[in-house]
């Protein structure tokens, strides 16, 4: 069964939303478009806490939000517990999010990268594995104590 992944924005995100879907579905991946469903002004915390939800509630291993500098969406994520969200506006960053931060939702910065790059981030955070090692550690770091 090919993996579910869900993927949110705001009204800032929505085209590359668009195109970044089409790219997950001729990957083959099933793909959840959360919203927004249009390009009316709206709130990115409301599509950044159903994707996380969906990850804090291990129906999901992994999810993409976009906005427009990535800020919003990867706050709100990184509230939910066992969310790490990574703002990357680079390949190189989208490897390093994954290798060694296990980055389980890419955040995309749609007002700040064009679209060849997007697609490569996204290829490049897909296809990234986790390193884990020394890196273990450091990420179970991250959680507060309940
Ligand atoms: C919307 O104008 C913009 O504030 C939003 O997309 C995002 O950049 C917030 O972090």
């Amino acid at each position: 069964m090919p993996e579910r992944i869900p993927i949110g924005s705001d009204h800032a995100g929505y085209d590359m939303k668009a195109m970044l879907a089409d790219e997950l579905r001729s990957l083959g991946y099933d793909v959840e478009d959360v919203g927004s469903h249009s390009l009316l002004p709206t709130d990115y915390a409301d599509y950044a806490h159903v994707v996380a939800r969906e990850i804090e509630e291990g129906e999901v291993t992994r999810g993409v939000l976009l906005c427009g500098t990535g800020l919003g969406m990867a706050y709100a994520a990184n509230r939910h517990h066992g969310v790490r969200a990574a703002v990357a506006w680079s390949p190189e960053i989208a490897r390093l999010a994954r290798q060694h931060n296990d980055a389980n939702v890419l955040v995309l910065p749609s007002r700040c990268v064009d679209e060849g790059t997007a697609r490569e981030i996204l290829r490049t955070w897909l296809n990234t594995p986790f390193e884990g090692g020394r890196h273990v550690k450091r990420i179970n770091k991250i959680e507060l104590p309940e």
